[in-house]
């Protein structure tokens, strides 16, 4: 008998902890399909990015100012504004083909800091079939005359209105740049999240030395940079029994995803392993989490989930202590 890997999360049963994260391979049918070929338990679609709003707000802007009184040669730097095609109304219709083409769950993305509009777009997406909404907390607050708590607070406002538009379950994607990440995570569920996303990666700019402008840089992830959400989870886990938690970042194996389940993970997501390997690599994870499983006498992962989270554990401490002295002496 093999282990069961079934496991819940934001109230969806699924067919295992092995889910597609937001990336380039969930924003195409095809390779959708081929990603629940391999098995793959649920997908989040690329989100919807508070820019692709502003632009379409410029769009249309810029289209009825053509219609009344822009000039000829204005009008020729603008193609004809087609609204069906604008930018947030492709991502309504991508949940909706994907709802048609796959039997697993389909989870919308939004990305939002502050009130704003979309949340319409959210229960656009939840009428188009979304099984569930991630609403993706991505920014670099730079203003320095903005507080910490000024911060969390219109995050925390992006949370409520996003809940009060949907009926459908949420989950909070975050970062880990929070001084007191417990305490905005405990915010964010009293705020009406069902589940948190641990960690989204931030990219950093490099500089480009021709140019000297900041260049867009995007790494894949390695597994070691698991070790952050790992930390937070097992954290959480106690303090937060009846919230969804799902770790992203570093999850390229079935031993990652053994350890992130063991903190008290609901599932794991991939992106960066996706795309070095393709979608099939999700039959390979899941293959060696059943290996892990099975060659341990674990029944399912409902056995696993938790087990050695901070509360569970025989030294709570270690999750908190920063370390600092025997990490460094491990290395002279
Ligand atoms: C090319 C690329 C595009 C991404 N797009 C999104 C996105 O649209 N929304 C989002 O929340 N995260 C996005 N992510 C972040 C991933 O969903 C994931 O959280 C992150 O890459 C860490 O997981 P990993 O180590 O498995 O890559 C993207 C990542 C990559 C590499």
């Amino acid at each position: 008998m093999t282990a069961d890997l079934t496991t819940r999360y934001l109230g969806l049963e699924l067919r295992s902890p092995v889910v597609a994260s937001a990336g380039p391979l969930t924003g195409r049918l095809d390779t959708l399909a081929r990603l629940e070929d391999s098995g793959v338990a649920a997908v989040v679609l690329p989100s919807l990015f508070e820019e692709e709003l502003v632009g379409e707000a410029l769009r249309v802007h810029e289209s009825l100012e053509r219609g009344a009184n822009a000039s000829a040669e204005a009008s020729s730097y603008f193609p004809d504004a087609d609204f069906a095609e604008l930018g947030p109304e492709r991502h309504v219709r991508l949940v909706e083909r994907a709802k048609e083409r796959l039997g697993v769950p389909v989870i919308a993305s939004v990305n939002a800091t502050a009130p704003g509009s979309w949340p319409r777009y959210a229960r656009l997406m939840a009428e188009a079939g979304a099984d569930a909404i991630e609403l993706n907390l991505y920014a670099v607050p730079a203003d320095p005359s903005r507080a910490a708590a000024k911060v969390e607070e219109r995050y925390l406002d992006a949370v409520r209105q996003v809940r009060a538009a949907v009926s459908v379950p949420l989950a909070v994607k975050l970062s880990p740049f929070f001084t007191s990440m417990g305490h905005f995570a405990r915010a964010a569920v009293a705020a009406g999240a069902d589940g948190l996303v641990l960690f989204n990666r931030f990219y950093q700019p490099d500089l480009d030395l021709d140019t000297l402008q900041a260049r867009p840089t995007v790494e894949l992830s390695q597994s070691w940079e698991l070790r952050l959400p790992l930390r937070w989870i097992a954290i959480l886990r106690g303090r937060l029994p009846d919230t969804s938690l799902a770790a992203t970042s570093g999850v390229h194996n079935g031993e990652d995803a053994v350890k992130a389940l063991l903190v008290g993970a609901d599932v794991v997501m991939m992106t960066s392993a996706l795309i070095r390997n393709g979608p099939s690599h999700v039959m390979v994870v899941e293959a060696q989490l059943r290996g892990w499983l099975d060659d341990r006498g674990y029944d399912s992962v409902w056995q696993l989930r938790g087990s050695a989270c901070q509360s569970a554990s025989a030294d709570p401490t270690g999750f908190e202590r920063a370390n600092y002295i025997r990490s460094l002496a491990s290395v002279m």
